[in-house]
Parts: structure tokens; C-alpha cells; sequence
């Protein structure tokens, strides 16, 4: 498929939003504290309003609204979780299938965008191969834009459902030792964990092949490991990657074997973190590469986790940006968005 990249470089972060004044999700850059751990507490009130009996269980507080997912990128996990959380609100979720799309004549991103605000959208989740395209979206765009991962820039969604699967396993991210492992460099997926979780008080290592690290630049407060022992040497979590090769040019990164060999997780390589180490990969999963496949069935792996997280989170991120002032009296699901 043939993209239209017309988006102008480079694309400025977004501005610190002041409590309150959330109008889009475009990175976790830019998000306070207290605007992040808003959005997790949301999440946890929604995961269990979700599974709270019909009779006590949420109304639907977005009864009404439209969102459309538009992604440019393949996705199973994020479009299913989007779809899935603006049901549970009583939203109804649209897809615009890009590949079969005007995309395919050339038609920009922007007037793509403004094509799909005007036949009706209250928000836009964008998953685009170009880094700061959510940005532009938002320019764009008179309705919050979601970013559901924009080139190698963030994945602000991913990590909020990274940090509620630490919540859930560990009661506190503050304090914990967490190693990212695999193509740093490449990884919107690191950017965004290594923002949200060193904002919360984590320590987080990166690790990874010396030509799959960022070569200015490491985000947030995190560190970069001398080596992967360094990395994983009592770590609370260890999150490992997929390798981006549609992102890097050839020769990057070592053949698979040599890959599994020296920065792929294994039972043996464990053995170095804290006994209840957890073990995070935000899918999809090489098996044999980033990590060993009967890894998915330890119980020190969270990965099913994650992925169901992803519909409170996602919940709890339409909510703040799409619940109007009646809206939050949403019994279970109000205590956060009013901040
Ligand atoms: C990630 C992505 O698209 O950035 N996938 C996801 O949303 N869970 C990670 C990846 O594809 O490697």
C-alpha cells in the first residue's frame, strides 16, 4: 500500500497540558503525574465497573458518540481493545479500513482526517507509520485525536496498560527496577514506558543491541544498561520488544539466533531478576527471538494481561476526553476525570 507521508518535519511535542485541559492523548510526554495516575485510577474503577453484575454494573455514559479508528498500521491488540472499550461505554466504534480506502488514490492524511471529522467522528484514534502524526492530526482536527502509535515517536495507550499490568502484579511502580530489553531505538513502546514509568518513580533500564539504541536522546529519566546483565540484575520487570524491522534499515540488528542468543528472554536469563519478576512484551511476540514461547505460560508472564488491560485503559481514556459535565456522574467511573 502506497502511503501519502505529507506531513511536514518536523513536528513540535505537544505542550505540558495544565489539569483539565486533556483535549487528546498524543504522547505521555507532556502528561503531568497527577494526569497519568488520574488515568490509571480511571482505568481501575473502569476494569471494574466492566466486570461489576448488569444489575450494579456502569450504564453508558458515551451512549451516542462515534469514534473511528484510522489506522495506516497494522494492529490486533489496540484497534480490538479501542472497539471493545467504546462498547463497554455504549460508544459506537468505527473502522476505516485504510487499505481499502481513498488512501489508495492518494488522498492526504489531513483531508483523509477532515473527510472523516465531517461525516461524523467525536474523536480519531490514528495509527500512522510517521513519527508526530497524531501531532498533526490534532492540528487538524476540531475533535480529540488518540494516538495509537505514530512511527518511533509514542504509544501512549500501550504503556498506560503496561504500568495498570504493574500496578496489578507488583501494588506500587514507585521504587521498582525495570528493564526494557530489545530495539530501543526503534520502539514508540519504550519511549512511552520509559516516560510514564520513570514520571511515576521507577528506575528504567534500556538495553538492547549497541545499533538498536537511541543514538541521542534516551527518553525520560531512563538509563541506558552497559550491558543486558547490568539490565536485568534484580529487575522487579523486565519488558522485552519486538524488533522493528519494518522501521530499520537492513544490517541493524543481528540475525534472529544471534538475537535470542544475546538479548531474548529465556527461563535461564530470568534466573539474574527478582524471583517475582514480571514479565512484559507488548505483542506481537517473535517467539524464539525476543522471547523463548514457553515463556507465555510462566506464570511470571503477563503478557494476556496486558492485552486485556488495554480495554479499561482505553475506557478510561475516552471517558477523560469524550464524558461531558453529566457524564461523570457515571457512578464507577467518575472519580478521575474531573481533574
Ligand atoms: C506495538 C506497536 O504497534 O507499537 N504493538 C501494540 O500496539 N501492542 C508493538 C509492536 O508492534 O512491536
Amino acid at each position: 500500500m502506497s502511503l501519502s507521508l505529507t506531513i511536514p518535519a518536523p513536528i513540535a511535542p505537544p505542550t505540558p497540558g495544565a489539569p483539565g485541559q486533556l483535549r487528546h492523548l498524543l504522547g505521555i510526554r507532556g502528561l503531568t503525574r497527577r494526569q497519568a495516575e488520574a488515568l490509571l485510577d480511571q482505568a481501575r474503577l473502569c476494569k471494574a465497573a466492566r466486570h461489576a453484575p448488569a444489575e450494579t454494573g456502569p450504564s453508558r455514559p458515551l451512549a451516542g458518540r462515534r469514534i473511528v479508528t484510522v489506522f495506516y498500521e497494522p494492529s490486533t491488540r489496540t484497534v480490538q481493545s479501542f472497539h471493545a472499550a467504546a462498547a463497554a461505554l455504549g460508544a459506537q466504534a468505527v473502522d476505516l479500513p485504510v487499505d481499502r480506502s481513498s488512501v489508495h488514490k492518494g488522498e492526504r492524511l489531513d483531508d483523509t482526517l477532515e473527510t472523516v471529522a465531517a461525516i461524523g467522528a467525536d474523536a480519531v484514534i490514528l495509527r500512522h507509520p510517521q513519527t508526530g502524526a497524531a501531532h498533526y492530526a490534532a492540528r487538524h482536527l476540531d475533535v480529540p485525536v488518540i494516538n495509537a502509535g505514530d512511527g518511533t515517536g509514542e504509544h501512549p495507550t500501550q504503556a498506560l496498560s503496561d504500568a495498570l499490568t504493574i500496578l496489578e502484579r507488583r501494588g506500587r511502580i514507585a521504587g521498582l527496577k525495570v528493564a526494557i530489553i530489545g530495539d530501543i531505538r526503534h520502539s514508540r513502546v519504550a519511549r512511552s514506558n520509559a516516560h510514564l514509568l520513570t514520571l511515576l518513580g521507577a528506575q528504567v533500564w534500556l538495553s538492547g543491541p549497541p545499533t538498536a539504541l537511541p543514538p541521542a536522546g534516551i527518553p525520560g529519566a531512563a538509563r541506558v544498561a552497559r550491558d543486558r546483565a547490568e539490565a536485568l540484575d534484580g529487575a522487579d520487570v523486565v519488558m522485552a520488544l519486538r524488533v522493528q524491522r519494518e522501521r530499520q534499515a537492513s544490517g541493524l540488528m543481528p540475525p534472529a539466533a544471534a538475537y535470542r542468543a544475546w538479548w531474548g528472554l529465556s527461563a535461564e536469563a530470568l534466573e539474574q531478576c527478582s524471583p517475582d519478576v514480571v514479565v512484559l512484551h507488548p505483542g506481537p511476540v517473535n517467539r524464539g527471538v525476543e522471547m523463548d514461547g514457553e515463556l507465555l505460560a510462566d506464570p511470571r508472564c503477563a503478557v494476556r494481561q496486558q492485552a486485556a488491560n488495554g480495554v479499561p485503559v482505553r475506557m478510561a481514556v475516552l471517558l477523560t476526553l469524550l464524558a461531558r459535565g453529566g457524564d461523570r456522574s457515571w457512578s464507577m467511573c467518575s472519580s478521575a476525570a474531573g481533574w
